[in-house]
């Protein structure tokens, strides 16, 4: 549904180079949920702002539903949080910033409403409709840029770290929403530095570094590639001299180690021949250890 072809940019100050995007190729397909991960720099936003048509990029390009950026076709296609400060009018109320959005994405002034009060009880804005958008607190903010982002029904959303300031509850109603999207059909493209996030919601997973895509694969897959090999050892006794050759943490009797595969278990049985044994069981791989060891190694899987 959505592609992204081989986008390159450099930013140009005095005596200085960026070189932010250095070949960003990708898709979101209908149905699926991707996970923009990357460090603080990596180039997600800078992604996010082509896909949207508010930057172009040097070289490279992007199409939905082969509709291109700016395109009529392309903006009731797509909806897109970025920045979440800049993106309501301040003395508009939130009902008046939500029916402004709608109209400008082409719906009837009486759908339009009807969407937008909608959207502000699911997301607990119900008593702020009337509110002018200044007076907001930061979450309130975020969830007017989601509700703005939304209002139109597009089949594509963008979403740059969307769960940022949050309650529990809005956070909650977000990540609901992002899977009822998924389900019925719409492609959803998320950044978030919260790993916990992106493994709940995302199908995919793509990571950036240095403006390149390092790793693009289905979340199951990278799980099971990568994450799959830490176990949780109950020992007899609480260990004084553990002699492991793997990364491991010890809390009492409890032993937590990362194989580097799944022979590393012969070797970590080998190892813990002098300690009884009481239980070892595998652990369900996590996002976040993932990411760190990619990141780390630097390499695919
Ligand atoms: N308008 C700009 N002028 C100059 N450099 C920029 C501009 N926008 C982004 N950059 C640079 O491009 C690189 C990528 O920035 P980008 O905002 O895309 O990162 P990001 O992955 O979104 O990071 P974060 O996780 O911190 O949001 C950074 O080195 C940033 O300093
Ligand atoms: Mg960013």
């Amino acid at each position: 549904m959505l592609t992204v072809t081989d986008l390159h940019k450099t930013f140009r100050a005095v005596k200085r180079e960026v070189h932010a995007l250095n070949g960003v190729s990708f898709a979101v397909n209908a149905g699926e949920v991707v996970a923009l991960l990357g460090a603080n720099g990596a180039g997600k936003t800078t992604t996010m702002r082509m896909i949207v048509g508010l930057m172009l990029p040097d070289t490279g390009q992007v199409r939905l539903e082969g509709f291109a950026p700016g395109s009529r076709g392309y903006t009731t296609r797509l909806g897109a949080l970025l920045d979440t400060a800049r993106s309501s009018a301040s003395r508009l109320s939130v009902l008046e910033n939500l029916e402004y959005t709608a109209a400008l994405r082409g719906l009837p002034p009486k759908l339009g409403k009807a969407r937008a009060l909608e959207l502000c009880a699911e997301l607990g804005l119900s008593d702020k409709v009337q509110a002018p958008a200044q007076t907001l607190s930061k979450g309130m903010h975020s969830k007017l840029a989601l509700a703005n982002a939304i209002i139109h029904d597009p089949v594509c959303v963008l979403l740059d770290e969307p769960t940022l300031g949050l309650d529990l509850e809005a956070a909650d109603a977000l990540e609901a929403r992002v899977l009822q999207m998924a389900r019925s059909g719409k492609a959803v493209l998320l950044t978030t530095h919260q790993m916990e996030v992106a493994q709940r919601l995302a199908d995919r997973v793509v990571i950036l570094v240095g403006g390149r895509v390092l790793l693009d694969q289905p979340k199951g897959v990278l799980l099971s590639q990568f994450g799959a090999q830490t176990y949780r050892v109950t020992l007899q006794d609480a260990p004084s001299d553990l002699n492991l050759e793997f990364p491991h943490t010890v809390h009492g009797h409890t032993l937590t180690v990362t194989l580097p595969d799944a022979d590393g278990l012969y070797a970590l049985f080998e190892q813990l021949r002098p300690h009884a044994v009481m239980n070892i069981e595998k652990l369900d791989a996590d996002l976040g250890t993932v990411f760190r060891r990619v990141m780390h190694a630097d390499v695919q899987p």
